[in-house]
């Protein structure tokens, strides 16, 4: 056994984030850690790493009891830990990033080319092909993450630790980590994956954890379980599938016409696209992440305003406008990177609940913020989508990943506004919270909403939308109502495919 942590508790003021939790990962093991939103999965990782001191419990290596005080007593001991957002110093050399902290050095100077070697040794050994040159702002985030993860190998880590490392990559990029993990337990590495895709679980875990309420719930090998039996052990259910009724769309909440957009260097980003919403449908858009969503959505939110082209949002023409603009005449926003545009991690969960709205008549009068009226709704927003708090004024930074994102998009549904962009609502978020949002998406529909769908999860574009667009290098080539389509034909395009 390489690592045993026995009896772990750990509490935050109000709150009891790990009960008491025991696990055990052998040499050369991929262990899944997975539960609902909350269940304590990444405190319980943030103490091994040495980020969070535990109340109480012990933390065995080899067999020897281990204190950890801060990430380099953790690593020392051979801990690395891939983190859910990437801690890369965006302006400096993939060898920079390697190496930090850990140069080889030619008396007082960095000895560059020792270093170059050394990375593109270990890049070779681990067959995680990098360019040692490259800047990191320069790579694409499946890179990123093999460069984590190299910086971790180059530590000598012998246990890897990685939250939710899927959430953000393409689904060729997931392939090449899953096998990334596994030739890594080939080589002897051991690993803790924690994630909310039980078929990535199924896929590469050798044994599997289940947390629920700060306390491990369940324990199984990989060949006694079952996608099915895992979901029913995190969220205490079964799972179903929702029901879309059939609707005739009514008037136009989105209208692209001819939009277009190049970047400083006159490259294409997004070349002559036309789309339409309507009031009653979701509107999915497939591809692989980085052929023109992101552009497409800050064009259409007014996050970016720099484009040609014409955008009407409820029939008001807000082409070129910003973002107060847009969500005045009609739009709500989910945005794709939650503490990035999303919210304040600083402010407390009331104040990022009312975001955009506390000038509102309905919270403010006269400039003063009606509390009574502010704390009701957000008591009820909370309460609704099961956003696991301890208390209203608690910092949102204090809230586990997936409550995060439930509270964003709670705040967003909620606006009731005519048109909404839902850009990866489900992101992060367990398969119980999944269900529940897929049915706030559809009820917002039946009762004559628009929704824009971007969503890197194929299963989900195709559960959901009743019209699919499918977006390749900055353009929209293909259309489909949802009824002739399967996830092959869909994949297949999304990967530049044509149709006969
Ligand atoms: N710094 C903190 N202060 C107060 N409470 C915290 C803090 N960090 C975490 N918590 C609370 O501890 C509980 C467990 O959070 P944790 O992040 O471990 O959950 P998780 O299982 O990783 O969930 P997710 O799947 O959403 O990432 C949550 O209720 C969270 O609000
Ligand atoms: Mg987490």
């Amino acid at each position: 056994m390489i690592l045993e942590m026995k009896n772990i508790v750990k509490v935050y003021d109000r709150v009891v984030a790990n009960k008491n939790v025991s696990i055990t990962l052998e040499k050369g093991e991929i262990l899944a850690i997975v539960g609902e939103n909350g269940a304590g999965k990444s405190t319980l990782m943030k103490i091994l790493y040495g980020l969070e001191r535990p109340n109480s419990g012990e933390i065995y290596i080899n067999g020897k009891k281990q204190v950890f005080r801060n990430p380099s007593d953790a690593m020392k001991q051979g801990i690395g830990m891939v983190q859910q957002h990437f801690m890369l110093f965006d302006t400096m050399t993939v060898t920079e990033n390697i190496i930090y902290n850990n140069e080889i050095s030619k008396g007082v100077f960095l000895d560059i080319d020792a270093n170059r070697k050394k990375v593109r040794e270990l890049s070779k050994r681990y067959m995680l092909e990098v360019d040692p040159d490259k800047l990191v702002k320069d790579c694409p985030v499946g890179v990123q993450q093999r460069i984590e993860i190299l910086k971790i190998l180059h530590q000598n880590a012998d246990i890897l630790i990685f939250d939710e490392p899927s959430s953000v990559l393409t689904p060729i990029e997931v392939d090449e980590l899953l096998k990334t993990m596994k030739r890594l337990s080939n080589m002897g590495k051991s690993i803790i994956l924690i994630t909310h895709k039980l078929g990535e679980v199924m896929e590469v875990a050798d044994r599997i954890v289940v947390m629920r309420d700060g306390e491990v719930v369940a324990e199984k090998r990989r060949e006694e379980t079952s996608i099915e039996e895992l979901s029913y052990f995190m969220i205490g259910r079964q799972t179903t599938s929702p029901v879309i009724k059939d609707l005739e769309p009514c008037k136009e909440v989105l209208s692209v016409k001819n939009l277009s957009k190049v970047d400083e260097s006159g490259k294409k980003l997004l070349g002559n696209i036309n789309i339409s919403v309507r009031g009653g449908e979701i509107v999915g858009i497939a591809g692989v992440s980085g052929n023109g969503q992101s552009e497409l959505i800050k064009c259409i939110t007014g996050l970016d305003t720099d484009y040609t082209g014409k955008i009407e949002v409820c029939g008001i023409n807000v082409t070129n406008k910003g973002v107060g603009f847009i969500r005045k005449a009609g739009l709500a926003h989910i945005p794709e990177d939650r503490y990035y545009w999303g919210s304040a991690k600083e402010a407390t969960i009331a104040e990022n609940v009312l975001m955009g709205d506390e000038n509102t008549e309905r919270f403010s009068k006269k400039g003063l913020l009606n509390f009574r009226e502010i704390r009701k709704h957000v008591y009820r927003i909370v309460e609704n989508y099961g956003v696991k708090v301890s208390f209203l004024a608690q910092k949102m930074k204090e809230l586990s990943g997936g409550n995060a994102q439930k509270l964003i998009v709670a705040r967003e549904i909620e606006k009731k506004t005519p048109f909404l962009v839902a850009c990866e609502p489900t992101r992060g978020i367990d398969v119980g919270a999944m269900e529940f949002i897929h049915e706030k998406l559809i009820e917002k529909r039946n009762n004559g909403g628009g929704i824009l769908l971007i969503s890197s999860e194929l299963s989900e574009i195709l559960k959901l939308s009743d019209r699919i667009y499918v977006i390749y290098e900055g353009r929209i080539e293909h259309e489909f109502t949802n009824k002739n389509l399967d996830s092959r034909k869909l994949g297949f395009l999304m990967l530049g495919g044509k149709t006969a």
